[in-house]
């Protein structure tokens, strides 16, 4: 089977590379796909435009190959097929990178689309869920809740893919109480550089249990987490509030919302944000206060008073449902988004967008200098700009946060004590490329405005589930990993001295 394979690809890119330089005629790989079990998409194929789309159509890339394996064996020959060619290998679940990293983040990968290996199964004895990485979180949301009433944490889009997700942290309003989707896993399968299958947990490859979760592009391609699942909340409440206000009361409403944010009065069974929009009126920023509250419903209301009764009275009707935990799970997927994948929510999913964060530490307050830049920013700035943008301070940290619990070197992810993470994003108007160039600037202007307004010891970082391509190495370095970029070149140079996985953001071996 792997030689058949190694064949079927030399021959494939054999005869493209001969025939591009003969003629430019693409050839037809039907006969010697019919050979083998393993989908493979090749350049001028029937179906590889539709398989090489990234949901950010921003960046639009040629991969060698895309290939669809059926099993864990198929992963492991391909990742050989790909390392005996000197193709860097890329493994793509949800393909929901900002970077496009499930493609490679540049022309040339073989990408692993995982999209077969997607079952999801509840031990009911421990509560104990296998989920292969093909799998999107909505499905994995109804899956778990239909075998025995289980759930975990994790972001609110359906079609995000577990494989990245996981592998980079995973935010839902429920991580202040259960912590990261990542902070849950207890096991994952992984295909190495040489094709060797592992299980790696905190007994078995304690690095590479480590390092996958923060970084596992660069390590291998888990096939299969394990995930410590939890019991699902029975009356989730979800809430949404939105005001519309000038420069001054909405510079006096992000204050507020900070000093929420930290109040030692909110329990961890609560998780919000703030969305910043542009506002109705010229200059004016929509301000939405979303989250959920996973505890007794009747507490709901005196948990969010002191927020609430500071604030003006909202300029819409606020909305607040007590639900089951699936409606729920509905409510933050948004209007007309099903929870359940189909080929067609998949195939209309996309964005044309740049995407920047921003992690803020806990010990220390926003100043006022950089809330007062970021709101004049969004005021005149996210008038002027084409651009549809959004700014959103979640809430990571705070009283009782789960999310913090764990040292910031218990796993790769290092950004452990963050009160926030600020997302940051401008998309084309339409959602479709072209993408303009100026929104590069506008996004880039709302992050300055708040790192030239800090002081030196406000440690920020970067998410790198919000993946920013434009980050320098120096950058990411730090912003991502911190101390633990160190320990992660190590680790890198044991399994992957060659770089099979290697993209513009992976960790490289040490020299
Ligand atoms: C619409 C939208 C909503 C989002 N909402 C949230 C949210 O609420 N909370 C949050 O925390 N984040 C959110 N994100 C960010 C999201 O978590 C990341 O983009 C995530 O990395 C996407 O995972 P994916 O598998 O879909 O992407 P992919 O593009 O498939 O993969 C992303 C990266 O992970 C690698 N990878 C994927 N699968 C594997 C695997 N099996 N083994 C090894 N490496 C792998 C890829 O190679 C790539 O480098 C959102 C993103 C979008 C676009
Ligand atoms: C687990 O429990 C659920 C409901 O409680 C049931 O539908 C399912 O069949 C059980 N699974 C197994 C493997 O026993
Ligand atoms: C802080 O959160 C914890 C855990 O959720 C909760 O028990 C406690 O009551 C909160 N603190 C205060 C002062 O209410
Ligand atoms: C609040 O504003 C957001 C963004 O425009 C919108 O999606 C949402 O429906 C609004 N919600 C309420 C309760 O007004
Ligand atoms: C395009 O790809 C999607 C998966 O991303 C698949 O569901 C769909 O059937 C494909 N469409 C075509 C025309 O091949
Ligand atoms: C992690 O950090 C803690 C506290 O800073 C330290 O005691 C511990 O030795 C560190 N662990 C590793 C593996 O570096
Ligand atoms: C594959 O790589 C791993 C990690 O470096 C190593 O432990 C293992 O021995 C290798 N397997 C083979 C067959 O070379």
């Amino acid at each position: 089977m792997a030689n058949g394979l190694v064949r079927l690809l030399i021959y494939s890119l054999g005869v493209l590379s001969i025939a591009n330089r003969a003629s430019g005629d693409a050839p037809s790989f039907q006969s010697i796909l019919a050979n083998d079990n393993i989908e493979v998409h090749v350049a001028g194929q029937a179906g590889y435009q539709n398989a090489s789309r990234a949901f950010n159509l921003r960046l639009q890339l040629q991969p060698a190959a895309i290939a669809y394996p059926g099993s864990v064996e198929e992963v492991s020959d391909l990742v050989k097929a790909g390392a005996s060619l000197g193709i860097p290998v890329s493994a793509r679940s949800g393909g929901h990178s900002h970077a496009a990293y499930g493609l490679g983040g540049t022309d040339g990968h073989l990408v692993v689309d995982l999209a077969h290996l997607n079952d999801i199964e509840v031990d009911n004895s421990t509560g104990i869920a296998m989920i292969g990485t093909g799998s999107r979180l909505g499905d994995i949301a109804i899956r778990l809740f239909n075998q025995g009433g289980r759930a975990l944490p994790h972001g609110v889009c359906p079609l995000v893919g577990i494989g990245g997700h996981a592998s980079h942290g995973g935010y839902g309003f429920n991580s202040r109480l259960w912590g990261l989707t990542m902070d849950n896993i207890i096991g994952a399968t992984v295909v190495l550089a040489n094709g060797s299958i592992v299980e790696a947990s905190a007994t078995q490859h304690p690095d590479l249990f480590w390092a996958v979760r923060g970084a596992a592009p660069s390590f291998g391609i888990v096939t299969h987490f394990q995930f410590q699942t939890f019991v699902a909340p029975t009356q989730p409440t979800y809430f949404s509030y939105n005001w519309s206000l000038p420069l001054d009361q909405s510079i006096e409403a992000i204050s507020l919302y900070q000093d929420f944010s930290f109040a030692p009065s909110i329990p961890k069974e609560i998780g919000f944000e703030l969305n910043l929009y542009k506002g109705v009126e010229q200059g004016e920023i929509l301000l939405n206060f979303l989250g959920s509250y996973y505890g007794n419903p009747d507490e709901y209301d005196a948990i969010v008073k002191p927020f609430l009764d500071v604030m003006p009275n909202p300029t819409f009707s606020p909305q607040v449902e007590v639900t089951t935990w699936l409606e729920n799970m509905e409510l933050l997927a948004g209007p007309g988004v099903p929870l359940a994948s189909t080929p067609t929510s998949i195939a209309a999913n996309h964005d044309s967008h740049y995407t920047k964060s921003l992690t803020t530490p806990s010990d220390m307050p926003m100043s006022q200098e950089a809330i007062t830049a970021l709101a004049s920013w969004m005021s005149a700035e996210g008038w002027r700009t084409k651009t549809y943008w959004f700014v959103q301070l979640e809430l990571y940290g705070g009283n009782g946060s789960q999310i913090d619990a764990m040292l910031s070197n218990a796993t790769a992810y290092a950004n452990r004590n963050a009160l926030w993470i600020l997302q940051l994003r401008a998309s084309s108007p339409t959602h479709l490329p072209p993408y303009p160039e100026e929104g590069f600037a506008f996004v880039d202007g709302l992050v300055n405005s708040i790192t030239t307004n800090v002081p030196d010891k406000y440690q920020y970082g970067a998410y790198p589930n919000y993946v920013d391509p434009r980050l320098t190495p120096k950058e990411w370095h730090k912003l991502y990993y911190g101390t633990n970029y160190r320990r992660l070149r190590k680790i890198k140079t044991q399994v992957d001295p060659n770089g099979v996985f290697t993209f513009p953001q992976s960790i490289p071996p040490l020299q």
